[in-house]
């Protein structure tokens, strides 16, 4: 992750807030569900994406794949350990929220505790199409990363970086996109930027093939490479979802971009390579929206040793109106909370996200309704970190924690991303009353 374009910094403190979650209404359910008619559906609207051939984690499509583990899918819907999401419910609505109902959460317990049974596979309905490889829609073009990136198999790894020339003649608007990684055990994250022509960032390094920040033979590229204004065609992490864009809007890759791809990886003991690939599914029609992706940062925190719950954030003004998509905020091991609020004139802290942090599961969370915010919002990104013995995923208590690459560093980073007129580039997003960058 870079710093990139980061807002100012300030402090203030948290008002609780109380609010009660909403009883869910149930309704009768057959004391004899079948796979076929019952949990297959449930499997693919809320699982398959996941629990597929090619994908994360072991398929749950057929019923001899489903049935053998009834009772563990049974448990894990109950302890709502999957699907994988972790925003207070409290807050906010998401359009990606893979979240099962109580109705359905019941349903799969029964299935288990009444035999798991098979039913009429004739009750099945059609499967909906699912690109196979990819998460969006077959994808108009695939951008291969020209040379594998070989990992080491202990020690750190340094943020690997490849430029990969798009060769666009003409500007090209994406509506989806999706990095798939050849080694996804080794990746902790991937951004994608996009450097347009005129660009000056990285010029001196080499194209097509992989390099870090301490291969680069003159100074200001080794001092810009984790500094940039380029705007974000994707950020990849464990479970984050794909770009997928409502029609209307789309992101910009101008004619003669290169993509930026940098890649942090994790050693695992063997010898592996990895050779992304970015899926892009282009519009149809000129969008009237351009998506930015910007972000709240604060990279001046240091946490004590031992602090359980340690408080760091990020605020700034909107530069100019825009219309708040969604939110993908980034820690490492030792996050334990985050959240997004706005921060009206009076004072009053309205929250948008409440997220309990996990470092395997770095999730999107994109509003289902988009919220149009004016020039001078105030937004704030709040974090916190457990760097005490309690956290399992703690690495070192006694050690004070500042912002760094490796995970046992601690990062605070905000995305968010935003619609603006599809005139408007970051830069151009980033004029307050249309003449003074503020970055
Ligand atoms: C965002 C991706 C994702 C989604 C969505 C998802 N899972 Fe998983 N699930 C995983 C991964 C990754 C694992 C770990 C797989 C492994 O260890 O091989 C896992 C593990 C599991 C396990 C094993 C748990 C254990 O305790 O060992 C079960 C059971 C399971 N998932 C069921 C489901 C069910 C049922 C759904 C839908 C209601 C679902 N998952 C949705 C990614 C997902």
């Amino acid at each position: 992750m870079n710093k990139g374009i980061a807002f100012t910094i300030g402090t203030l403190s948290l008002a609780a807030l109380l609010l009660q979650a909403s009883p869910a209404l149930s309704q009768s359910i057959s004391p004899s569900p079948t796979f076929y008619h019952d949990v297959q559906p449930i499997l693919e609207k809320h699982c398959q994406n996941c629990h597929r051939p090619g994908e994360m984690a072991f398929p749950l499509i057929t019923y001899n794949q489903a049935a053998p583990r009834a009772r563990v899918i049974a448990e894990s819907a109950v302890s709502k350990k999957m699907p994988p999401w972790l925003a207070d419910p409290n807050y906010g609505r998401f359009a990606n929220d893979p979240s099962l109902t109580m109705d359905e959460i019941k349903l799969l317990s029964t299935w288990a505790k009444s035999g798991a049974h098979a039913g009429n596979p004739r009750d099945m309905k059609p499967a909906p199409h699912m690109t196979n490889g990819w998460n969006i829609s077959a994808p108009d073009d695939v951008i291969e990363m020209p040379k594998a990136i070989t990992l080491a198999r202990k020690g750190d790894i340094d943020y690997t970086y490849e430029i990969v020339p798009t060769h666009f003649r003409e500007d090209r608007w994406v509506q989806m996109a999706e990095l798939r990684p050849t080694s996804r055990d080794h990746v902790h994250h991937g951004v994608v930027y996009i450097r347009p022509p005129d660009s000056k960032w990285l010029r001196k390094a080499p194209v097509g093939v992989p390099f870090t920040e301490d291969t680069l033979t003159d100074e200001q590229g080794r001092r810009e490479a984790q500094w940039t204004d380029s705007d974000i065609l994707l950020v990849y992490a464990p479970g984050s979802s794909p770009v997928i864009l409502n029609s209307g809007m789309a992101k910009l890759i101008p004619a003669g971009s290169d993509l930026v791809i940098q890649m942090h990886y994790m050693a695992m003991g063997d010898a592996a390579s990895d050779r992304p690939a970015i899926g892009l599914v282009f519009a149809k029609q000129q969008p009237k929206q351009r998506v930015l992706t910007l972000q709240l940062t604060n990279d001046h925190f240091v946490i004590p040793p031992h602090a359980d719950d340690y408080r760091v954030e990020a605020r700034g003004s909107l530069p100019n109106d825009a219309t708040l998509l969604g939110f993908f905020p980034h820690m490492h091991w030792r996050g334990k909370k985050f959240e997004y609020n706005i921060i009206h004139p009076d004072g009053r802290i309205e929250p948008l996200l409440k997220v309990r942090w996990d470092f395997e599961w770095q999730l999107t969370y994109q509003l289902t309704e988009p919220r149009p915010l004016k020039a001078g919002t105030v937004l704030q990104a709040v974090a916190w970190y457990d760097n005490s013995s309690g956290n399992p995923h703690n690495p070192d208590p006694n050690q004070e924690v500042r912002w760094g690459d490796q995970t046992y560093d601690e990062m605070m980073v905000g995305f968010f991303d935003v619609a603006v007129s599809a005139d408007v580039d970051k830069w151009k997003y980033f004029m307050r009353g249309g003449n003074v960058p503020v970055h």
